[in-house]
């Protein structure tokens, strides 16, 4: 016999994809159901909420999805207060309200990073909607979470990329520069590194004294190891871009050192060198050391989720699915300790969780020998 329904939810998936979101999705949904919720699927983001576009979500939907990658929504980084349409830059806030509306919402489920936690708080402080959030990204660097979904398997990946690597650097007596995803925060760098035994780690919040490093690998050579490897974070900095990015006019942001700025085209992110590439020549050119450069970039957000965060993803997809049912919104649902709890949103918005310098983690890689830029 049916369940007495007790409401309809919507859920979409925002921002850069991860291992992991079909499986929260799974759990929501199924939760959800359990308590009699609908469930409708919003396609592709906030851009399928302004341009109603949704799909009903029925348990066979769900059913099979707990270790395939990707989101079947699809997602977008698109925001309804700064939508592009035909070039232009509109405020859809009303539209998105207005999708809510038509559906009969009680509440909107969004699963997402650190942009879209602030779409879903301010269509709740503009619109009046009901949201719910789920912490989403391979940085690990939402605040009112132990933990972001996703992060695991990205530090997986990385880690056996990272082993594979040290293999041919031995056989080759080379340098490799390792890039691995992360603007602001380190993170995935930090851990992967740390995991895979990478002799250097750069992560942006440690700006990096180029002799420190060349001096390092250096004695490392002298010392008969037959390879070094550098994992280094997308966004890392140098001592000099740092202090030139400090002393820059508020409001404008500085130019690497290459002169290449972090330019946008019609609203799309251009595709940019990688900083690994910069960084192996400059080594090269003062080590002397034959160098090879790999960026991981998107391989670490695609696959199949690791047992890790597909247990996290289950645990807070039921979890937000049991708050549903209790009508609790406007939080996001996060892990601290080993429980699944809701946390108020204002709590998590605007907040970007980077590695503290005072980390447990960074003191784990000084003691084990890795040069992380600072010092030797
Ligand atoms: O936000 C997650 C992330 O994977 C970052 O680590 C990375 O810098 C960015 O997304 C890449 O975004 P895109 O897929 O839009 O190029």
């Amino acid at each position: 016999m049916a369940k007495q329904t007790t409401g309809t939810i919507g859920i979409l998936t925002a921002g850069g994809d991860c291992p992991g979101l079909n499986a929260v999705i799974r759990g929501v949904a199924k939760a959800a159901m359990h308590y009699g919720i609908k469930v409708i699927g919003i396609q592709d983001g906030f851009r399928g909420l302004v341009e109603n576009r949704t799909m009903p979500i029925e348990n066979k939907l769900v059913s099979g999805i707990l270790t395939q990658g990707g989101t079947f929504l699809g997602s977008s980084r698109d925001r309804p207060h700064k939508m592009k349409v035909n070039g232009r830059t509109v405020d859809l806030t009303a539209e998105a309200v207005k999708t809510y509306r038509k559906l009969k919402l009680d509440c909107l489920v969004c699963l997402g990073g650190n942009g879209t936690q602030k779409s879903a708080w301010r269509l709740h402080e503009r619109g009046g909607l009901n949201v719910l959030t789920l912490p989403k990204t391979i940085d690990n660097d939402v605040a009112g979470t132990d933990i972001t979904f996703g992060f695991d398997s990205a530090m997986a990946i990385a880690t056996e990329a990272i082993d594979r690597l040290h293999t041919t650097a031995t056989s080759h007596q080379r340098v490799i520069v390792c890039e691995v995803m992360g603007h602001d925060a380190g993170w995935l760098c930090l851990g992967a590194g740390i995991a895979g035994g990478a002799d250097v780690i750069l992560i942006p919040e440690i700006p990096y004294d180029l002799e420190i490093v060349t001096q390092h690998l250096l004695r490392r050579r002298r010392a008969g190891k037959r390879f070094s490897i550098i994992a280094v974070a997308e966004g890392i900095v140098s001592r000099q871009e740092a202090r030139a990015r400090a002393n820059a006019p508020a409001g404008k942001s500085s130019e690497s050192s290459d002169g290449v700025p972090g330019a946008v085209y019609h609203g799309i992110h251009l595709v940019q060198e990688p900083v690994a590439s910069r960084l192996a020549r400059q080594l090269q050119q003062l080590a002397g050391l034959e160098a090879r450069v790999t960026s991981l970039g998107h391989v670490q957000r695609g696959g199949t989720p690791t047992a890790f965060d597909r247990l996290l993803c289950t645990r807070l997809g039921t979890k937000a699915g049991e708050l549903l049912a209790k009508k609790q919104y406007n939080i996001m649902v996060g892990l601290k300790g080993n429980d699944c709890v809701p946390v108020p949103l204002q709590k998590v918005v605007g907040i970007k969780r980077v590695v503290p310098i005072d980390h447990p983690w960074i003191k784990t890689a000084r003691l084990v020998e890795t040069c992380l830029g600072d010092e030797d």
